[in-house]
């Protein structure tokens, strides 16, 4: 059977680009895949935290992988922080990589830019990113597109350690969905959804106030042309919105054209607020029935000590390979 690996960052609301880029894909393979699926609380310190709200996050993200259907009978679902493995490969792997190839990703220069003080850990993000997906021998990472350079550096390093050291590491491929890897902002339809916006508008959010889920489909920016059509260059507000419909509603983009000729935005906002709604609701509720459980806890528990197992065995391969410590098994 083979391995995929994720993970999303506990930093903040988990918006509709991250469902449907990559926590559905989630879903879809446990049934298939032996899948670790990873809350990043490390990867969220390299930008400011505050302490006490990075805590809620945790727990939030756990519930929320739940309330969407992750199943732990069949995923490994855990915390970064608690596998010592990862901080250690995230050094190992840090010590084969340039400080080139590390200040040519575009993560780090679109959140560095313009900054005086830059921490050192936004720069070495990504080698902990690979160990994350190393230390389990991933074949599979399914990310949305923004994560792809991040893969491709993946493999790269695994790449080079197994050629200077040791035979170790399985070449991870990335597994981007076809449609829905870049969800864009509601506000600004060329610029990607994201969770650190700071105009609450532009992102939906998955525990939003169905009100205002629906406040803010109505109030997205589209054209002045009145035709439902997906033409992304000039019209990527109205496409999409059809992207979103597509996929909550598994109807092909044709389709959906076709039922919305010679009606208006309105009508096409409107059944879409449902149609994203019907989803959501259910998810919020689950939620917060995990959130409140004992079960949360024992599930997190659990996970910990599953992919520890098999992380600080990759840990100690690495080790031995680059001559670290004592020889051990
Ligand atoms: P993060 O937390 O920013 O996002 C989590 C996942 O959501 C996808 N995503 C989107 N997909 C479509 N449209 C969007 N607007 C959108 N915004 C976000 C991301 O591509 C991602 O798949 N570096 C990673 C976390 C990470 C990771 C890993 C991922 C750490 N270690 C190992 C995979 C494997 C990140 O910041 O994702």
């Amino acid at each position: 059977m083979q391995t995929i690996f994720s993970g999303i960052q506990p930093s903040g609301s988990v918006t509709l680009g991250n469902y449907i880029g990559a926590m559905k894909q989630f879903i879809e393979l446990q049934n298939e895949y032996n899948c670790f699926y990873c809350i990043v609380d490390q990867h969220a310190i390299t930008v400011p935290q505050d302490a006490k709200k990075l805590r809620e996050n945790i727990r939030s993200l756990a519930a929320l992988y739940l309330a969407i259907g992750l199943d732990p009978e069949k995923a490994t679902l855990f915390i970064q922080s608690e596998v010592p493995a990862h901080a250690q490969a995230g050094w190992m792997l840090q010590c084969v990589s340039y400080i080139g190839e590390l200040e040519r990703m575009t993560q780090f220069k679109d959140k560095s830019q313009g900054k005086e003080a830059v921490v050192a850990g936004l720069l070495t993000y990504p080698p902990l990113m690979a160990g994350d997906i190393l230390l389990y021998n991933a074949d599979l990472v399914p990310v949305g597109e923004d994560q792809k350079q991040h893969i491709e550096l993946t493999r790269d390093l695994a790449e080079r350690f197994n050629k200077k050291y040791r035979e170790i590491f399985t070449i991870p491929d990335a597994r981007i969905p076809k449609e829905g890897a870049r969800i864009m902002s509601l506000q600004d339809p060329t610029k990607k959804m994201s969770k650190s916006d700071p105009n609450p508008k532009s992102y939906i959010a998955l525990l939003d106030d169905p009100k205002q889920i629906e406040k803010k489909i109505k109030s997205a920016v589209t054209d002045s042309e009145g035709i439902v059509k997906f033409d992304k260059e000039n019209k990527p507000g109205i496409s999409n919105l059809l992207t979103i419909y597509s996929n909550f509603s598994n109807k092909s983009i044709e389709e959906i054209e076709t039922f919305y000729e010679g009606k208006g935005y309105g009508d096409f906002k409107a059944d879409l607020a449902e149609v994203v709604l019907n989803e959501i609701r259910p998810i919020q509720e689950r939620y917060y029935d995990f959130l409140n459980s004992p079960k949360l806890d024992e599930i997190l528990d659990a996970g910990a000590e599953k992919a520890n197992k098999v992380a600080s065995k990759t840990v100690k391969k690495m080790e031995n390979a680059m001559g670290l410590g004592r020889k051990r098994k």
